[in-house]
């Protein structure tokens, strides 16, 4: 029998009794009310299996979707228990017999495309809907070794950093290459070198931003945060203050933002708009988007559903783009630019394994500077003691 640790999860009784609480009212939520510690058995350690200590975490927001089931019932769905979190950084303390990429000491991340169509691409998220997944929100966990990409501790970085990117550098790694490539079918190289890129407030937007900076285009951060705008200016990454347009509130509102927009790009409008969070924000894209324009989301924090005008995106040439996470080959590739394109802006508390709750609650009502990370492991390896 495998050992016993605690981790994290949510079940659907938590979820249904959070709602009766606030009489529906999914708004009223509170998030740290739904995720519970939870004792978890691990399975026996595989011949292609690898059993790691979890070291440290990122709040992720497809937990808050899981614990508000605000898109879909997840933990209903999946029997009413699930045990979240796939974004991990661990250390291997075992490895199966047929393992030969991992020795116990190495230090490693997670992916979690769970499930690899023909073509690489995730069929299903690991920890979310992949049937059967267990999450990395424990102590410790046993994955299977095709789940892993060796740390990069030689980044630069430091381990909080790079416990915030497994799961939101892949994903703005693939939105990246997949919108550029979209663009430059329509428009080539040598005719429009720089281009203006627009990402809206999170995380995943920012790592999107470093990527077309770094490619030398224009890079502009539309958020709230005064915090994350900052951080992002000192990349040299131009901050518009989401908030001074009432977050896109009225038609006003989108008016301003498009006379804004026009006048800092120089009346060029912006060639890609990466947009995590559908609801007001995708009209705001939209509105500002130049002739041949990319709009590209994997994201629907605010809204599922969006509606256009198709003759006028036709007319200007316009791609709606919609992705998913990566495909594992581009999890390393993206693994490869930590620290020299992805420097993560992450919240000023690491927070301690027993306060997850209050990490996802305040990541749920924006309070956080930068990403949320947990720290799980109380001693940690000595090989990330001086990335502390
Ligand atoms: N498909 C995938 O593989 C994938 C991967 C990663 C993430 N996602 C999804 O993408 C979305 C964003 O993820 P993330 O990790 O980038 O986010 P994040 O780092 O958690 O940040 C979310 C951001 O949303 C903004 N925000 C919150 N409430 C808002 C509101 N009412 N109006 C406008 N902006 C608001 C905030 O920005 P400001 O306050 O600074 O403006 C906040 O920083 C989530 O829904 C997540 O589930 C999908």
């Amino acid at each position: 029998m495998g050992k016993t640790v605690r981790a994290y999860a949510i079940t659907a009784d938590a979820v249904a009794r959070e709602r009766e609480r606030v009489g529906g009212d999914v708004e009223k939520m509170d998030v740290a009310n739904v995720i519970a510690l939870d004792k978890l058995e691990l399975r026996d350690v595989g011949p292609n299996d690898v059993h790691m200590r979890v070291l440290a975490v990122s709040g992720e927001h497809n937990v808050d979707h899981a614990a508000l089931a605000d898109t879909v019932n997840i933990a209903e769905a999946r029997g009413g228990r699930i045990y979240p979190g796939n974004s991990a950084v661990g250390e291997v303390v075992e490895v199966g017999a047929d393992v030969t990429r991992f020795k116990a000491g190495d230090v490693v991340i997670t992916h979690c495309n769970g499930d690899p169509d023909q073509f690489g691409y995730p069929l299903r998220i690991w920890a979310y809907d992949k049937p059967e997944s267990v999450g990395w929100y424990g102590e410790e966990a046993v994955v299977g070794d095709w789940q892993l990409l060796p740390a990069p501790l030689d980044s630069g970085l430091t381990l909080w950093e790079i416990a915030a990117l497994p799961l939101r550098a892949p994903t703005a790694y693939h939105m990246w290459r997949r919108a550029l490539g979209i663009f430059r079918v329509k428009v080539s190289a040598e005719q429009l070198p720089t281009l203006n890129v627009l990402g809206f407030g999170g995380g995943v937007s920012e790592l999107f931003l470093m990527l077309a900076k770094a490619e030398g285009h224009n890079a502009f951060f539309c958020s709230g945060s005064p915090d994350r705008r900052d951080a992002l200016e000192k990349l040299g990454i131009t901050g518009i203050d989401q908030k001074a347009f009432n977050r896109f509130a009225s038609r006003e509102d989108v008016g301003a933002f498009r006379k804004h927009v026009r006048e800092i790009t120089n009346a060029g409008d912006m060639h890609i708009v990466c947009d995590m969070l559908r609801g007001p924000v995708f009209d705001a894209g939209l509105a500002v988007a130049a002739r041949e324009g990319v709009n590209i989301s994997s994201g629907w924090q605010l809204s599922q559903v969006v509606t256009y005008n198709t003759t006028i995106q036709s007319v200007k040439q316009v791609t709606i783009d919609h992705t998913h996470y990566e495909t594992i080959e581009g999890c390393a590739e993206a693994t490869a630019l930590y620290g020299k394109v992805f420097k993560p802006t992450i919240h000023k508390e690491i927070y301690a394994f027993e306060d997850l709750p209050r990490a996802f609650e305040e990541m749920h009502q924006n309070t956080q500077t930068g990403i949320p990370i947990v720290r799980v492991a109380a001693d940690l390896p000595a090989s990330v003691k001086d990335l502390t």
